[in-house]
């Protein structure tokens, strides 16, 4: 009989108004990585999180090494050897890199935290992943790709023999995800089992074994990937074939409505002169790092501009925090959902309403509720939100869904221009489409976009012309006919000669 290192069988898990995972199975065997996949809500996270722990489960057994175990705890799974690296990060922003990767199991010497020795294990465990990051730094400090990699490092410190990995690409570059991959692979010669969770479907051709497919909490198949197809999975994943990843609606391009002139903030918002015309989407691309949230920060107001003008529809606007922003009609989608996008403890209808309260209330202050549940509504609707009923909390949606509440809270108001940062993180393929039809369709009414996007398919896909940065600077810019990924690459590494030095 085959030995499964975990083995979960009909396991049913509800919340209340959803039945999040209906007699869901999977297992796992040592040395292989087993892909998790589904649309956003179809119960990948909730099963993980049972698998660990941290929910405990309706119905169902879960084995691990052959024998059963009831009630799991964090701490047991622990024990036992299955560490789980959350999709959402969960750092403590005010510790340090070490503390962070021993929390919960601080080395004590004497009465008090051996800092200096945990300081060289956290060091020791960055090294052997090759992260070149100081254990003393203070996690908030990091850029977010920086602090999913302590996420990893911390997970991996544990040495757990079962490892749940749930989108830790999603903010990694690509130099970052190889370096992952590495590991993975070296981690399942050691004969670890690995359950990897994404979106990124294109990635599982360099580490995935078998994958086991979920679609609204209901088990679908579990099949090995060198005898399947990214077709055959897509539309076991969705239920039907997607027939157009990048739908392209063509306008004919107009006058300029959007411009940023001289605009100079920090190191990495160095002197960018951009513009979009009415009936264009402009990308922004680029390696991480290169400054372009930064400079969709500024534009928006939220860091302090240096010098620089913003101009909409030949108005000089000024923007000197988001509410002069918004108020312009000029919105920004940030990359962070979690911190910068939503408040998780408010309800959904609240969430969307929130940057709205404008439209939505009347001279005396007070909310329209009719037209709050309207507005609500038709965000839901128009984005395929999978929610209960929107009363719930942000925090209880899938990460996917938390995505389409933070896009649809901007389009709820008639926005002129809208900037979107990294708008499909963790987004599931039918989704994406969808956010792709509604930059669309803002193109189309004669909105200004311009989208930030490390995704080199979906930059070459939906734009129509594509700005290219470069350590905080505009290093060229490709109408989409002139477009390559060579072109793009060879613009987004064109650093100037003193840092060509540094890193040579
Ligand atoms: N704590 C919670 N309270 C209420 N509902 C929840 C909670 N956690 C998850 N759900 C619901 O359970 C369903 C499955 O969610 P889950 O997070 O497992 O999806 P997922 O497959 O991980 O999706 P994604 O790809 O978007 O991360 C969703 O409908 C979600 O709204
Ligand atoms: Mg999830």
């Amino acid at each position: 009989m085959q030995e499964y290192l975990v083995e979960l069988q009909g396991v049913s898990k509800s919340f209340p108004g959803v039945q999040a995972l209906d007699h869901v199975q999977l297992n796992l065997q040592a040395g292989e990585v087993l892909a998790l996949l589904g649309e956003n809500g179809a119960g990948k996270s909730t099963l993980m999180k049972i698998l660990s722990g941290i929910y405990p489960k309706d119905e169902g057994v879960t084995r691990v090494y052959g024998n059963a175990v009831e009630n799991m705890t964090p701490q047991k799974a622990r024990e036992l050897g299955i560490a789980i690296i959350h999709q959402e990060l969960n750092m403590c922003q005010h510790l340090t890199v070490a503390e962070n990767i021993f929390l919960g199991r601080e080395i004590v010497r004497g009465g008090r935290l051996a800092r200096r020795e945990m300081n060289a294990a956290a060091g020791e465990v960055l090294r052997h992943l090759n992260i070149d990051i100081d254990p003393e730094t203070i996690v908030g400090d990091l850029q977010l790709s920086k602090q999913q990699m302590v996420e990893i490092a911390k997970a991996l410190s544990t040495n757990a023999k079962v490892l749940i990995m749930d989108e830790p690409t999603s903010a990694l570059t690509a130099k970052e995800i190889n370096d992952l991959f590495t590991i993975i692979r070296k981690l399942r010669a050691e004969g670890h089992g690995i359950i990897y969770i994404s979106h990124r479907l294109e990635e599982l051709q360099y580490i995935a074994d078998r994958v086991t497919i979920l679609r609204d909490g209901q088990y679908i198949t579990t099949m090995n990937y060198r005898d399947t197809s990214l077709r055959e999975i897509i539309s076991y994943m969705v239920g039907r074939e997607i027939k157009e990843k990048f739908p392209r609606v063509d306008c004919e391009p107009g006058d300029v409505i959007f411009e940023v002139k001289n605009l100079n903030a920090g190191r990495l918002v160095r002197d960018i002169n951009l513009s979009v015309r009415q009936g264009e989407i402009v990308g922004i691309a680029g390696l991480m790092g290169a400054g372009r949230t930064e400079t969709t920060r500024a534009i928006f107001g939220v860091d302090p501009k240096v010098s620089g003008e913003i101009w909409l529809r030949g108005q000089h606007v000024n923007i000197r925090r988001p509410e002069d922003s918004i108020r312009a009609g000029i919105v920004l989608v940030p990359e962070d959902r979690k911190r910068d996008g939503l408040c998780v403890k408010l309800s959904i209808k609240d969430n969307i309403a929130l940057p709205n309260l404008d439209i939505l209330c009347n001279r005396l202050t007070v909310v329209n509720r009719r037209k709050k549940g309207t507005m609500t509504d038709q965000t839901v609707h128009d984005l395929r939100i999978k929610l209960p009923n929107a009363d719930v909390d942000a925090a209880s949606l899938s990460g996917g869904n938390q995505q389409k509440v933070v896009v649809g809270k901007w389009l709820a108001r008639h926005s002129k221009m809208v900037l979107f940062d990294e708008p499909t993180r963790g987004i599931d393929v039918a989704a994406k489409v969808e956010i792709y039809n509604l930059m669309n369709e803002l193109k189309r009414q004669g909105i200004g976009v311009l989208f930030v996007s490390s995704e080199m398919p979906e930059i070459l896909g939906i734009s129509d012309r594509i700005v290219v940065m470069c350590d905080g600077r505009i290093t060229g810019e490709l109408p989409i006919g002139e477009a390559t990924q060579e072109k793009i690459m060879d613009l987004a590494t064109r650093f100037e000669s003193k840092i060509n030095h540094a890193t040579a």
